[in-house]
Formats: C-alpha cells, structure tokens, sequence
C-alpha cells in the first residue's frame, strides 16, 4: 500500500479519479479512498492546507493503512534561480522554515525531538522520482533539492530570499516539511513532489491562480509513472 497526500483537491482529484472501484472512509474530516492507481493499491487523502492538516492525516494514514511508502504531491513556490513555473523540484530533504527557537540558541528550522533541521527523504523514492519524470518533463524541469514548509504562502521576495539563502531551499509549500517529520517519527519511507505554480514573488497570488491547476495535473502523469516503480 503506498500513501498519497495532497493538500487541495486539484492535487489529488486526477488520481482518486484514477480509482474506479475505490472504498472512502472518513477519520477526523479528511477522506481516504482505498483503491488501485495503475495496478497498485493506494490509499489517496486530500489533507487540507498547511501543517497540522498535513501531519493529522499523514499520522492517520500510517496506523491505519500502514502504507510502505508515503508520497506528498501538489504544488510549491519557486525558490532558487533557475526553478520557473511548471518545473518540478523533487525532495532530497525537507525544512520547516517557520520553526523558530533561535532565541534559545537554536538554529533556525532546528526540530527538537528529532533534533535535526533537515529530514532527509528517501534517496531511493526521490531517484525513483527522477526517473518517473523523464517521459513528462524535459530534463532542464526537472530539479532535486531542498524543499521548505511553512504555515505561510510566500508572496514577498525578501521573505523568499530569506527561505532560499537560510536553508538552501529549491521551493516552498506549506505541508511537506511536516509529512517528513510524521514519516521520520514512524520510519515511513517518503517523498516529497512538488509542482511549481508561482515564484513566491509579489506576482505569486496571480500566477497560483492561473497555475496550480496545470501544474498539479501533470504532476498526475508523473505519479503514474512512479507508482509501478515503488
Ligand atoms: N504553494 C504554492 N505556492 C506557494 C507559495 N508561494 N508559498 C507557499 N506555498 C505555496
């Protein structure tokens, strides 16, 4: 069984449409469709924005599916150069670049109990990843790198530069950075892939709105592709 988070329904609607003999449940307001995507049993949750969203349904998701493997698609914000919209960036490791306990000493981003600030993802999903991409995007699309989370939608350039310059970040969302941190506490295997929609700029609101959409589907084609290699 291999977990798929999305937050927004344009993240997940394709695949759960992919489901035809699908069996919903509901658990504290988030819907889980079991079912097979491409032959392989999957369990596809919209989880809703933002992270205690992303980590109620992703804790959920591994006590009560056991998923061997947990997948987080959807869209992000651009962060580095080079990163432009309808790119996407795959996660070698993930940060939380609100999590704040520097006036304690901490370094910014640093998670006690884990007591990391990157948690690195899978290696094994993210080549996988890669490799899945290939026949969807053109190779110079395609980006592996840091990808930072928090509960804010990044549309302000020195915020950004900020995000990018602290944790070396290739692009930021909101749920990813939490996922990983649920995944890390339960040894669940994952990846983080994400679409890019916007360049977390003032223009980011107005390109989210006429991006996302596509961005998100295409995202689709790639998570077939991947599913069968897991
Ligand atoms: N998801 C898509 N674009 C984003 C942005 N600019 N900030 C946070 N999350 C996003």
């Amino acid at each position: 069984m291999i977990g798929i988070i999305g937050a927004m329904d344009v993240e997940v609607q394709d695949l759960i449409g992919l489901m035809p003999e699908r069996v919903s449940e509901t658990v504290s307001g988030i819907i889980y469709h079991r079912g097979a995507v491409e032959g392989i049993e999957c369990v596809v949750a919209r989880c809703g924005i933002g992270k205690v969203a992303a980590a109620v349904c992703a804790q959920t998701m591994i006590l009560r599916y056991h998923p061997a493997a947990l997948l987080n698609v959807g869209v992000a914000g651009g962060t580095g150069a080079g990163v432009k919209i309808g790119d996407i960036v795959i996660s070698s490791s993930l940060v939380q670049h609100d999590m704040d306990t520097s006036a304690l000493g901490d370094e910014k981003g640093f998670l006690s109990g884990p007591n990391i600030i990157h948690i690195p993802a899978s290696r094994r999903l993210a080549d996988q990843a890669v490799a899945a991409s290939k026949s969807v995007y053109q190779p110079e699309k395609i980006h592996t790198g840091v990808i930072a989370t928090g509960d804010q939608f990044i549309g302000d350039s020195e915020r950004l530069g900020r995000i990018a310059d602290e944790f070396g970040a290739s692009a930021c969302e909101m749920e990813g950075g939490s996922i990983a941190q649920v995944c890390y506490l339960n040894g669940t295997e994952f990846v983080v892939i994400r679409a890019i929609s916007d360049n977390a700029n003032e223009q980011a609101a107005v390109d989210f709105t006429e991006f996302a959409g596509r961005s998100a589907r295409e995202l689709t084609e790639l998570v077939k592709n991947l599913l069968p290699r897991i």
